[in-house]
């Protein structure tokens, strides 16, 4: 993960990876020819991810407040019954927090990306169903959202660049998908996409990412009972900012497996190529599940900032949820689980 600014736990500045070895080099130097043609701004060597956007997208932190949108057409399924089963050690990190540091990389590397999601149109929006299924189909969001059974859920976050939330998810298991999908008994991973337009999402125009967004999960994951998807938070349809209108939630991996606004689902007998194993694979794998006894490769794992409070805790395995999920893991020892 790109690491915009560093804290004081992290790496210092001087051994912050240079943007060519960060993105790979064919990519690195495509981009940059791109950026180049763009903007007299970027010369150094190292670029700040975030002028480099501003540059290139004419992109302001400030610039682009998120403009209102029609009422969401699901608003009546919210506050959905909260289920007891998933409790905190933690407070839930208040929404004014949550809702202004988030990741959504199609619209920059702001951490205030919610200045800059108002272009992301919500609706209309289709579902695609496809591979390895028994009916190939495509689905309105809103006739699959109230096709599924709501309820809300208290989530443990934590991000790879180790900062953590708790956030009150509303959606419904990712498994009831898998049902709805009809998966052929072949098919052995879930592939998740999300959309790919760069009229909405001038993020998508930086040549150096493999967009779209790709995520995967084995079936076995998929139906774990912990995979969920989401379409609410704080008890309302979910916020642009959040990767509106579904996105997964997967708590016990790094946030970077919980894509955002998924378009597709597609079943597979082949490992999908995820977004960041693609772009940097030596740091970020399939798996990425939570272990505070592997460091990244340029910082440690061990313990995470509690976005809001400021205070440091000790990164749990699995981010805690080890008992629902060691078991998924107990015949894959040669795999890099980890990363
Ligand atoms: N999904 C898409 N499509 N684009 C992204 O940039 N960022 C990921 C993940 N899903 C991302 C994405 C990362 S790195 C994290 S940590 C989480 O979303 C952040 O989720 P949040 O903004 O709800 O905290």
């Amino acid at each position: 993960m790109l690491i915009k600014r560093p804290r004081r736990w992290e790496i210092p500045e001087s051994e912050a990876t240079p943007e060519a070895v960060f993105f790979g080099r064919r990519r690195f130097l495509k981009g940059a020819a791109a950026i180049a043609a763009t903007t007299t701004a970027i010369g150094a060597t190292q670029a700040d991810a975030a002028s480099l956007f501003g540059n290139l997208f004419g992109g302001d932190d400030s610039a682009k407040p998120a403009a209102p949108e029609a009422p969401d057409p699901t608003a009546d399924l919210y506050p959905a019954k909260r289920n007891p089963a998933f409790t905190l050690d933690r407070a839930v990190t208040p929404e004014p927090v949550s809702s202004t540091y988030n990741n959504f990389y199609e619209f920059g590397t702001s951490k205030g990306i919610y200045r800059d999601v108002g272009s992301l149109r919500t609706r209309p929006w289709t579902v695609e169903i496809a591979g390895m299924v028994e009916t190939p189909r495509t689905v309105g969001i809103d006739d699959l959202i109230r096709a599924m059974p709501l309820e809300e859920r208290l989530y443990r976050h934590r991000c790879v660049e180790a900062w953590s939330m708790a956030v009150p998810w509303t959606g419904f298991p990712l498994s009831k998908l898998v049902e709805y999908a009809k998966p052929l008994s072949g098919a052995t991973y879930v592939r998740m996409e999300t959309f790919l337009d760069t009229a909405m999402a001038p993020g998508q125009k930086a040549p150096f990412y493999p967009w779209p967004y790709v995520e995967g999960l084995t079936m076995a994951e998929a139906t774990n009972d912990l995979a969920f998807m989401v379409t609410g938070v704080y008890g309302k349809p979910l916020l642009k900012q959040f990767g509106a209108p579904l996105r997964l939630a997967v708590p016990w991996k790094y946030g970077f497996k919980s894509v955002k606004s998924i378009v597709r689902f597609t079943f597979t007998d082949k490992r999908p190529e995820t977004f960041w194993e693609s772009l940097q694979s030596s740091e970020y794998g399939f798996w990425a599940n939570v272990n505070p006894a592997v460091p990244h490769p340029r910082w440690s794992q061990a313990t995470e900032e509690v976005i809001g409070t400021g205070e440091r805790v000790p990164t749990q395995i699995y981010n805690g949820y080890g008992p629902e999920v060691a078991g998924l893991y107990k015949d894959l020892g040669s795999e890099q689980l980890f990363m």
